[in-house]
């Protein structure tokens, strides 16, 4: 997700120390919010810039992309307040234009921004008479703003105020967002929030905004946490919050945590900060593009006229995680599009015989958009001139490059080298995708298509309510971790997430984990079930539970221990331990697979393993 600095004061930090004693060439303000940047790079990014307000010399904006370090502050000796982010791009590739902040036509304005505004091309559509310089939805902010101050000007003559016109643009977004915008000629930071974090940093002479603490730690341990709907605004010294219009309270707060801490959320690792952020992290894939009421989505991806509809083969390629979430999507793609669906470590694909090059879509699944045997792959069958698409997290990444067409997941940035809130939004993402090709191609009626993005639009909440449970998980995981070995199965749609779950046990607790279809066991790996060798099984819709709890008890006849995610309202009375799986119909295996994703890191952390950054592993694997 994008990091959000803003900072109003004496450019002098709490502590008396200038901001520039700290590797910074300028002095103040400027200083204090590179700094902040600085910051936020653990976050992830690829854009940077920042906007700063003297009181004489105005607005001055500078914005690149690529690092922090790169990103020269201008000097603005007069700077009385200033704004920074750091962009994890989502519309628009990570140029110099598209990165944040945006200004309005007069560039008098600026604006900041974390979230997405999903209506941004309607608004986009009604600010015909301004001038656009950039691909994001971000840019419609400023240029609301330019407008309601406009009309507020006429009224009353003398301008217009920040504040009003922030809290009358905020009425018109849809989305979720955290913005800051700044005015030539005033003294304030303006912040709202919706959906996306924003924290306030209490200063005696000074104000800060951002959207984690760690920004600005070293000034002030002193905050106030934004509520969805807060508008505040922010002078050196003072802050003023408001809620629907009428002033409010918000609590200060005193962090306790150091940086380090900070940095994950008050969480011990990345990876568990980021199987937490799933919630939001779906919200975000799925923001704005699903139309359930029509039975339709918005991927804002096309085809050439016919293609879809003669179709012959949807072939995906993918490593890893990302391999798994193919597997999950072939099924959908069959299923739901009425299409052959293949899929294939992306190492060992060939464009292979019989396959008619200009009727087969080839879809590569990758996080980083960078992993090398996918893009081989993706060369491949450029080569052998299908036609090609990826399904990414990364803007810009070289795989966007290579491809005819691309979907992005939105997930926001993975530091975690184990991917966990990835490989969900890679099945959200390919699933919608799967309606979309399936309405096309006229496979799929309406009815069942809004029973799919129905079943999506409840996943965000079915994964909190797992959630919620990860004391439970917590308990298995300690009463397990001495097991000589970990068996996983499941089938249909439960036999990739059984190879996920064990993939994730095995990358971070380093122990002896396997998955298989359930059906297999009897075909050869029951001969190494023993009461030390846990059985964890996917056991909800989508996955043919009763079948696979047949091979289940097949496991526990020779002493092993089962353990299932079981469907809500459902019972296998025999399992050792059952985890609650909200009802989700077609996306209950991915809440499934939190509790998968629980019990690795629970296992993994009490025996004490690097869990963000596990032994002989990275997180992109640009090598063949
Ligand atoms: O960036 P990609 O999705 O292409 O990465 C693919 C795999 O390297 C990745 O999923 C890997 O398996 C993860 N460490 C699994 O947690």
């Amino acid at each position: 997700m994008c990091g959000i600095i803003g900072y109003v004061g004496t450019g002098v930090g709490k502590d008396g120390d200038d901001a520039a004693s700290d590797g910074g060439t300028i002095d103040g303000v400027g200083a204090i919010v590179h700094k902040g940047l600085r910051n936020l790079e653990y976050r992830g990014y690829d854009s940077a810039g920042v906007a700063l307000v003297g009181e004489s010399s105005g607005l001055t904006v500078a914005k690149r992309s690529g690092e922090v370090d790169g990103l020269t502050v201008p000097d603005v000796p007069d700077a009385t307040h200033g704004v920074g982010h750091t962009r994890w791009s989502t519309h628009g590739p990570p140029t110099d234009a598209n990165a944040h902040p945006h200004t309005d036509c007069a560039g008098d304005v600026a604006v900041v921004h974390n979230g997405i505004v999903e209506n941004y091309e309607e608004l986009k559509a009604e600010l015909s008479d301004h001038e656009f310089t950039s691909d994001t939805d971000t840019e419609v902010i400023p240029h609301l703003i330019e407008e309601e101050l406009a009309g507020a000007s006429d009224e009353d003559g003398e301008g217009g105020d920040l504040l009003a016109a922030v809290r009358n643009v905020e009425d018109r977004l849809v989305g979720s967002y955290a913005i800051c915008a700044v005015r030539e000629g005033d003294d304030r930071i303006v912040v709202a929030r919706r959906g996306s974090p924003l924290v306030l940093g209490r200063g005696e002479d000074a104000a800060f905004v951002a959207s984690d603490v760690t920004a600005f730690l070293e000034h002030t341990r002193d905050v106030t946490y934004l509520e969805d709907g807060d508008v505040a605004a922010l002078e050196a010294g003072d802050v003023s919050i408001f809620h629907h219009g009428e002033p409010v309270e918000r609590a200060v707060e005193t962090v306790s945590w150091e940086a380090d801490a900070a940095e994950k959320g008050g969480y011990e690792h990345y990876m568990r900060k980021e199987i937490h952020e799933q919630p939001s992290s779906l919200r975000q894939t799925l923001a704005g593009r699903l139309d359930v009421d029509a039975g339709d989505v918005d991927l804002d991806v096309s085809f050439p006229p016919g293609f879809l509809a003669d179709l012959e083969e949807i072939r995906i390629v993918a490593c890893g995680t990302s391999y798994y979430a193919g597997r999950y999507a072939a099924q959908l793609f069959e299923e739901l599009a009425g299409v052959r669906a293949t899929v294939e470590i992306a190492s060992e694909y060939e464009f292979g015989a019989g396959r008619t090059p200009d009727r087969t879509l080839v879809v590569a699944v990758t996080q980083s958009g960078e992993t090398a045997d996918t893009l081989g792959a993706v060369r491949r069958a450029n080569a052998a001139g299908a036609r090609t698409f990826a399904v990414t997290n990364t803007l810009g990444s070289t795989v966007t490059r290579e491809v005819d067409g691309t979907a992005f997941i939105r997930a926001g940035p993975e530091i975690g080298v184990a991917a966990t809130k990835t490989f969900a939004s890679q099945v959200a993402t390919l699933a919608m995708l799967a309606v979309a090709v399936g309405r096309d191609r006229g496979a799929l009626g309406a009815a069942d298509a809004r029973s799919v993005l129905d079943d999506l639009r409840g996943l965000p909440g079915a994964v909190q309510q797992v959630l919620d449970e990860e004391a439970q998980v917590r308990e298995a995981a300690r009463e397990y971790q001495d097991s000589e070995a970990f068996f996983f199965v499941g089938r249909a749609l439960g036999v990739p997430v059984a190879l996920e779950g064990a993939l994730k046990l095995k990358e971070i607790s380093y122990d002896h984990a396997e998955g298989f279809a359930a059906g297999e066991l009897k075909h050869g790996p029951l001969a190494l079930v023993t009461p030390e060798t846990p059985v964890l099984a996917v056991l909800t819709d989508g996955a043919r539970a009763n079948e696979t709890m047949n091979n289940v008890t097949e496991a526990q006849t020779r002493g092993a221990p089962a353990l299932g995610c079981v469907s809500e309202g459902e019972e296998f009375g025999t399992l050792d331990v059952s985890f609650e799986v909200p009802d989700v119909g077609v996306v209950e295996p991915i809440v499934a697979n939190v509790y998968l994703q629980l019990f690795a890191y629970h296992v993994a952390n009490e025996k004490g393993r690097s869990i963000d950054k596990p032994r002989n592993l990275a997180k992109s694997v640009t090598v063949e």
